[in-house]
């Protein structure tokens, strides 16, 4: 049978392009997980807002050429599928020691284990980035940015739906039991929290939604990237498709902070002020200052830092080994995809410095992902410094120096200022509120948090966007409201 695996059967319950009709033990597990789904997506997803027609895109295909069509859906009505990108022919395992082999289609019976907890890592984000993100549906600040938002949570609610697919059809009862265990774990949770820190860390305002879907979606597509090389091949072709909904989550997250900076510095010089420094008078003018920016791009880059794991990581040199997990782009990295004999300068605490060390490439995995991870970053910072050098202002969004407010990893147990010096506790403590978003900083932040929803109108601590989504003009109503 010649399945069109391209375009997506949506006359099933479960919209899919894994011919799930064919595959009764699967659908009849996908079936009843869905119950639960929807109780979970009831319960924490975005509060309100149900009933409201939101211009929402649905992939309808997975040809990169186009994919998805856009219009107007309840959310609870949207059509969660699972959509796996097209089969490459005659793939093989592009790294570790089975380099060259043919992908597995199937598990590896001794590498299960190993699979498995990857796939629910992956699948735990997804629901977590939802709860979240459920409060600020009722602080937008606009129709446009209410839209993205629930775009987001929809993509990340598919993006569970993807991994679960894989738990179920691949893993058995010990898949299901994890599938069921995705929608009992809670962000921020004191019992049953998720599994990954920063995904029980709350997002108080927009402003933290753009700096979580730039910065923490970011670490997801690094995630993304090196799971899609797998040698597993169902998880490569999941990964590849979920990461074509991806790039707007990070759009969302670089525009969101674009606008922001754009709106503070046109405020800033209709009101003649110079310092961008001089917070007080900044905030008078009702927008985010500069400085206030920085520290939540310090939280929030500090935060997905940890998700890369240690520098140094047994577990990553032996999922690599396995052909389990990539690097970012692996099949254009011009090297043996083996690394059995090479080396890769490891950031590490020496003697009370802060020194790069080359360390076997194998097991410094995790930090060649997170150096990828922080120049793929640093394209937005150009932007945003464009803007803020345009506007005429001396000042410069950074990233904070790697060995700053980290929680795992070689520098989990000292103190560092935003550009790397080593600081003890006292200095730490004095500082913090400088580097940090403070709780005063947060309750400013959340003054300005008060919603519109008119369309066309934007809340003035942003800029509306260069263009709509899907080219709608400026005034489209991308949300009906109905409560
Ligand atoms: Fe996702
Ligand atoms: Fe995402």
């Amino acid at each position: 049978m010649n399945v069109n695996i391209m375009n997506v059967d949506y006359s099933t319950k479960i919209p899919n392009n894994v011919n799930l009709g064919a595959d009764r033990q699967v659908l009849k597990a996908l079936e009843g997980w869905h119950p639960g789904y929807m109780n979970w997506w009831s319960d924490m997803g975005p509060e309100g807002f149900q009933q409201s027609l939101v211009y929402l895109r649905t992939a309808y295909s997975v040809d990169p050429r186009g994919w998805a069509k856009f219009d107007y859906v309840r959310m609870p009505e949207y059509r969660w599928g699972i959509l796996l990108a097209p089969q490459e022919e005659n793939r093989v395992i592009p790294f570790g020691e089975r380099y060259g082999e043919p992908a597995w289609q199937e598990v590896p019976g001794e590498h299960r284990a190993m699979l498995r907890r990857l796939i629910v890592i992956q699948g735990d984000t997804e629901p977590a980035s939802v709860e979240q993100q459920r409060h600020l549906g009722k602080t937008a600040p606009s129709l446009y940015d209410l839209r993205n938002l629930f775009q987001v949570n929809v993509e990340e609610g598919r993006h569970l739906w993807a991994m679960v697919y894989l738990l179920q059809k691949y893993f058995g009862r010990d898949g299901r039991e994890e599938a069921d265990e995705l929608l009992r774990r809670r962000s921020g949770d004191a019992d049953a929290p998720r599994m990954l820190g920063a995904f029980n860390e709350a997002t108080p305002d927009w402003l933290s939604f753009f700096m979580f879907t730039y910065f923490t979606d970011r670490d997801g597509k690094m995630q993304l990237h090196s799971l899609a090389q797998s040698g597993f091949d169902p998880l490569s072709r999941t990964c590849r498709f979920m990461l074509t909904e991806e790039a707007h989550h990070m759009f969302v997250g670089e525009t969101g902070i674009s606008r922001v900076v754009q709106r503070t510095c046109e405020a800033m010089r209709q009101a003649g002020i110079t310092d961008p420094a001089d917070i007080a008078r900044v905030r008078e003018l009702g927008v985010i200052d500069l400085p206030t920016i920085q520290k939540k791009l310090n939280l929030h880059y500090s935060l997905s830092l940890d998700l890369f794991g240690s520098e140094v990581s047994t577990n990553a040199a032996n999922a690599f080994n396995a052909g389990i997990k990539g690097r970012y782009h692996e099949t254009q990295i011009k090297d043996d995809h083996r690394l059995q004999h090479d080396t890769y300068p490891v950031l590490k605490l020496v003697d009370g410095q802060i020194k790069r060390v080359d360390e076997p490439a194998l097991t410094a995995l995790n930090m060649r992902l997170r150096d990828d991870y922080t120049q793929d970053c640093v394209k937005g910072l150009l932007r945003w410094n464009k803007i803020i050098s345009t506007a005429g202002y001396d000042f410069q969004l950074t990233l904070p120096n790697v060995a700053f407010h980290r929680a795992i990893g070689e520098f989990k147990d000292v103190h560092a200022s935003p550009d790397g010096v080593l600081v003890d506790e006292a200095t730490w403590n004095r500082r913090v509120n400088a580097w940090l978003p403070s709780a005063a900083d947060g309750d400013f932040i959340a003054s300005l948090m008060t919603p519109v929803t008119a369309a066309g109108q934007f809340a003035p601590w942003i800029s509306p966007p260069k263009v709509g989504i899907d080219n709608k003009p400026g005034d489209f109503e991308y949300v009906k409201i109905e409560s």
